[in-house]
Formats: structure tokens, sequence, C-alpha cells
């Protein structure tokens, strides 16, 4: 079994959480991955805060193991905020301040609410902004990594933020979807991984099945880096693209962001129609470049320990067979 310090620091078995991913998470999925000795997240963007009572006991009624509340900080309702407060998770999981925001009032709240924090950060600048204002554990995500991502890849970022903010544990975003994944993570410096595409692929993900399979069907290579499922929702993020499978709805706007502008009342309702049948095609479909690793949907429990398992494998054998 890997144990590394975020094991011990959040009280769970494995160093592989869950990402908080709105709409796309759901009390089953968060469940699922902290009852199998992973960290669950619950995404509590657009949440009221009785949704987001009655989600956490949801969980709390599958499973007594840690989980995290997610929160985009640059468009948090402090209503849901104090309401999540009120519940005492054991994670708070923060992402995507803006720059002008402050971070210590959230996190000394959170953290006077008896929980550990998470933040993450896409440059080396955020993870220090988050460090200094009081994590406990930084989230180094990569652009590789499905949704609204930064510019850096994982491969710099991670050991980079490793070496900024040091001795605060980093779980490693982006691109992560297998046991290698967390080998490769623990080697760039580490504690752990967190993953987000991966998970939209399980049984329990509240995905409509015809999204899980388009991310069983990609061969990673068709993701795209826009603004545009953002504009077309009327949303402005802190400096954040989001990382999509490239469909009729993403060509068609691309490099036409203005016209989308202009039509984005009518784009908006088309887009929220086809999440909601499953028209792959219109419906944008936030995924990572890890999508090509991913070939089943399977529980997401068996996901917690494929992984773990894996890794185990893969640091007894093969690596020490490989030291003269
Ligand atoms: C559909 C989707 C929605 C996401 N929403 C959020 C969110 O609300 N809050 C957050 O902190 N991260 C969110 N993320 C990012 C994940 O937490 C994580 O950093 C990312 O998925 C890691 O890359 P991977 O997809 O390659 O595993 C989202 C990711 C996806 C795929």
């Amino acid at each position: 079994m890997i144990r590394t310090s975020i094991c011990k620091l959040l009280d769970i078995e494995h160093p592989i959480a869950l990402g908080g991913m709105g709409s796309a998470t759901s009390p089953a999925l968060v469940a699922a991955v902290s009852r199998a000795g992973g960290l669950g997240a619950l995404g509590c963007h657009y949440q009221t805060p009785d949704q987001i009572r009655e989600r956490t006991a949801a969980i709390r009624q599958e499973t007594n193991k840690p989980f995290g509340l997610n929160f985009l900080l640059f468009d948090t309702r402090e209503d849901s905020f104090a309401a999540a407060l009120d519940l005492r998770p054991a994670v708070m999981q923060f992402a995507w301040a803006r720059p002008d925001q402050d971070l210590k009032s959230y996190f000394g709240r959170a953290h006077g609410a008896g929980c550990k924090i998470t933040h993450m950060a896409g440059s080396v600048q955020e993870a220090v902004r988050a460090a200094e204002a009081g994590a406990d554990i930084i989230i180094a995500q990569g652009t590789e990594g499905g949704g609204h991502v930064g510019w850096m890849a994982s491969m710099p970022l991670i050991p980079m933020v490793v070496d900024a903010v040091a001795p605060i544990p980093v779980l490693a975003a982006g691109g992560f979807a297998d046991g290698r994944g967390l080998v490769a993570a623990l080697a760039l410096g580490a504690d752990g991984i967190l993953l987000g595409t991966r998970f939209l692929a399980t049984l329990e993900s509240p995905l409509h099945p015809n999204f899980k399979q388009a991310i069983v069907d990609s061969d990673g290579h068709d993701t795209q880096l826009s603004e545009i499922p953002d504009i077309a929702a009327g949303l402005v993020w802190p400096g954040a693209m989001t990382r999509s499978r490239r469909n009729s709805f993403i060509e068609r706007w691309a490099g036409r962001e203005w016209a989308l502008r202009q039509n984005r009342a009518e784009a908006h309702q088309r887009l929220q129609a086809a999440r909601k049948s499953g028209d792959v095609d219109e419906g944008p479909l936030s995924m990572g470049q890890d999508a090509g690793l991913i070939h089943d949907i399977v529980p997401a429990a068996e996901i917690v320990t494929r992984i773990a398992r894996e890794a185990e494998e893969i640091l007894r054998r093969k690596l020490p067979a490989l030291v003269a």
C-alpha cells in the first residue's frame, strides 16, 4: 500500500482524490470515492444552501469517511459558503480565486470550522499565494486536465510548485488517470493525485451515458482549449480557458467568438438542451487529454483501488529492477 503525508493529513487510505467538478459530481460519486479510501469532493458551484445541506447529508448517509466541499472562489455565494462551513466537512477544496481576493479570510474561516484546506493552482505564483495564506495542501493543476485550466503543463509545473511551497504537500492534477500517473506524480515530488476526467467515466458519475461513452471513445487528441463554453454561459473566469471535447459546437464558434457573444442566449439554450439529451456533438464536454487513457466505465471504487494497485506494482517490481 502506498502511504504519503497526505494520507495521514486527510485520514485517507490512498493518495487519490476526486476533483469537485460542479454539477459533474454527485453525492453517489463522492461517497464511492471516499468509501474506497480516496478523498471524494462535491462541487458546490451554483448550489443553494439547501442543496448543499441535502447533498452533504446524502453523502454522509452513504459513508462516514472524509470528503471535501469544493468552491470556485471568484464566484462563491456567501450564503452557500456559510452553509458549507456549518456542515464542517473534513476538507474545503478551493480553486480559481480572483487576484484581488483575500484568500486568508476564506482559509481562516474554513480552518475555524475544523476543515483542512486544499487550493488548486495552475501557476507557481498562485501556489505560493495560497501557501502564504495558510493552505494545508496545494493542488498543482496542469493544462492537460479537463475543465478550467491554466497554461503550464503538469510535467514542469508540479516539481516547480513542490519546490516553491515545501514543506506543504502537493496533489498533482491534470492528465492523471492510472497507476503510472500516480507513480509519475510521486517521482515529481507530489504526495498524490487528483483526478477529474477519469471519474467522469464511472457508473456513479452523473453525466449522461453518451458523454461517458464519448470519453471512452476519445483518443485524447480531440480536446481543445477555448473560452467558448464560458462565453455561451455568460461567465468570465479569472484567467482560465476550458479544455473540452472538440465537437460541432466548439468548431462552429472557434475564431468566431464575437458572433457567439451576439447569439449567446440562443446558443446557451441549445447547449443546455444538448447536455440534457446527451447530444455529444452540440453539448460541451469538459475533459482532459487523459481521456485517451480511459477505456471503460466502471464503479468509481474500482478506479481508486486499480490505480493504487497498479502504482504499487510499478514501485515494487518494475522500478527497482531498473537499478543496477
Ligand atoms: C467537467 C469538469 C468540471 C470541473 N469543475 C471543477 C470545479 O467546479 N472546481 C474545481 O476545483 N475543479 C473543477 N474541475 C477541474 C478538476 O478539479 C481537475 O483539476 C481536473 O479535472 C484534473 O484534470 P483531469 O481531468 O485530467 O483529471 C473540473 C473538471 C472537469 C473535467
